[in-house]
């Protein structure tokens, strides 16, 4: 074969067979298919797209381009979840001690934030101590002692989709569904669970700014995982606005214990308890969606799912007085006040610029190699529907460097919409694909 015979082929909209598709994976995981070569390739895909075929094909040569985990020892029905990113997703941290409270084994592997998205690693990682880099042994280990184990994605877990995300990423060709969807589904099903439940978000602070393009990548991703008997269920959410009201790393484990003491924001716990709920379906914990809402809604109550997190934060290394303490996670040097120039109702928080300003704080990174500050972020004192008086509160901002602030200062509020008309909460939870 020859790749640019290949291009050409997939230039001029024709189909790619399957052994075309695993022979550019395998020969550009191994750095025989230049970087120029697979981008002009990549674009010939966003402007012609994959069948669902070659989508498939795609996803199972990227799963097997590294090693795929054999999670058979731990007893039970392993269930996976995964978002598509956004802007104060703390959701895993939160299914972490309710998932594990429900004696459902939970083993995520994940990844770190990138650009305006932040990644539930770093998150994790603003408790002292807490290791995120475990070996394969004592992930299983701790899934089979605790039931929850939460790890880096370890670098050959799909390699091949780490290689071609970078690549994506530097020429304009991420947002294109079928590349998504097989990017997503070749990392889970690499990483040995039994079923699938995904959080794909749509709005101005996720990949998908569409409702419809996110409902045909949730499709796609259920198709892909029909065909290979994993039960996947896409939940599309609602990310228009940042989820929660805290935004940055510390900021946001701190929202995460509170909504496992059952104190989180309204949206936060709406997309936490659906996600939560399909995962107990998947699970084959019961079949009923109330009886799934009520058994979540007992380990919170009785306060299960809280110790579960903290059972879990300690067994990683972490130092849980940060859980049980939380204030003390929140240390930056800055707190400046975002104040509302007139009267009326907030009608938007434009999720991108927040995420944004996060950034421009130090909270997530331009490069792969930033360190990111876990202390700064935003807090969202006014949300959508909310009304608002002249001179109040609109947000908060955490930072450490003054001229950080000041810029993000600026995109928090170019980030705020605010109206006469009284306006209703938005609905999270858009379509259920199954
Ligand atoms: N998340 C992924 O893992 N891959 C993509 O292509 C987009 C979001």
């Amino acid at each position: 074969m020859r790749i640019p015979h290949l291009i050409i082929k997939k230039k001029l909209n024709k189909e790619l067979s399957t052994e075309e598709i695993k022979w550019i994976v395998e020969n550009y995981t191994a750095g025989k298919i230049h970087d120029y070569q697979m981008s002009a390739l990549l674009m010939a895909v966003y402007f012609n797209g994959l069948s669902d075929r070659e989508t498939v094909d795609l996803t199972l040569a990227m799963r097997d381009s590294g090693e795929i985990l054999d999670l058979s020892s731990i007893d039970g029905i392993k269930v996976d979840k995964h978002s598509s990113g956004g802007v104060g997703d703390k959701v895993s941290i939160v299914l972490v001690g309710i998932i594990g409270a429900l004696d459902i084994p939970f083993a995520k592997m994940s990844g770190r934030g990138l650009g305006h998205t932040g990644g539930t690693i770093d998150k994790l990682e603003s408790i002292p101590g807490f290791r995120t880099n475990l070996s394969i042994d004592e992930f299983i280990d701790n899934v089979k002692s605790i039931n929850v184990a939460i790890s880096c994605q370890t670098s050959n877990l799909a390699p091949a989709d780490k290689k071609l995300y970078a690549l994506r990423d530097v020429t304009g060709t991420v947002d294109n569904v079928s590349l998504i969807a097989s990017s997503i589904m070749s990392k889970k099903l690499a990483s040995g669970c039994d079923g699938i439940v995904l959080d794909v978000t749509t709005g101005s602070g996720a990949f998908m700014n569409d409702i419809e393009d996110a409902i045909e990548l949730s499709k796609k991703m259920v198709n892909i995982g029909k065909i290979l008997n994993k039960e996947t269920i896409a939940v599309v959410t609602n990310m228009d606005e940042p989820l929660g009201n805290a935004v940055g790393n510390a900021l946001e484990v701190a929202e995460a214990i509170q909504a496992l003491k059952g104190y989180g924001p309204a949206d936060l716990m709406e997309v936490v308890i659906t996600i939560a709920s399909y995962m107990l379906i998947v699970a084959k914990k019961t079949d009923d969606l109330d009886k799934a809402k009520d058994l979540i809604q007992s380990v919170i109550d009785n306060g299960s799912a809280y110790n579960k997190f903290i059972e879990f934060v300690e067994r990683q290394g972490g130092d849980s007085s940060y859980v049980k303490n939380y204030d003390s996670l929140i240390n930056a040097s800055i707190i400046r006040e975002v104040k509302a120039e007139k009267s009326g109702y907030i009608h938007r928080v434009n999720a991108l610029n927040i995420g944004n300003a996060s950034l421009i704080l130090g909270g997530g990174r331009e490069e792969l190699d930033d360190i990111i500050d876990s202390s700064v972020g935003i807090y969202l004192n006014k949300k959508v529907s909310d009304s608002v008086k002249t001179g109040q509160i609109l947000a908060y901002i955490y930072g450490n460097d003054e001229k950080k602030v000041n810029d993000a200062y600026k995109e928090v509020v170019t980030a705020y919409d605010i109206q006469d008309e009284v306006i209703d909460k938005p609905k999270m939870i858009i379509d259920i694909i199954k």
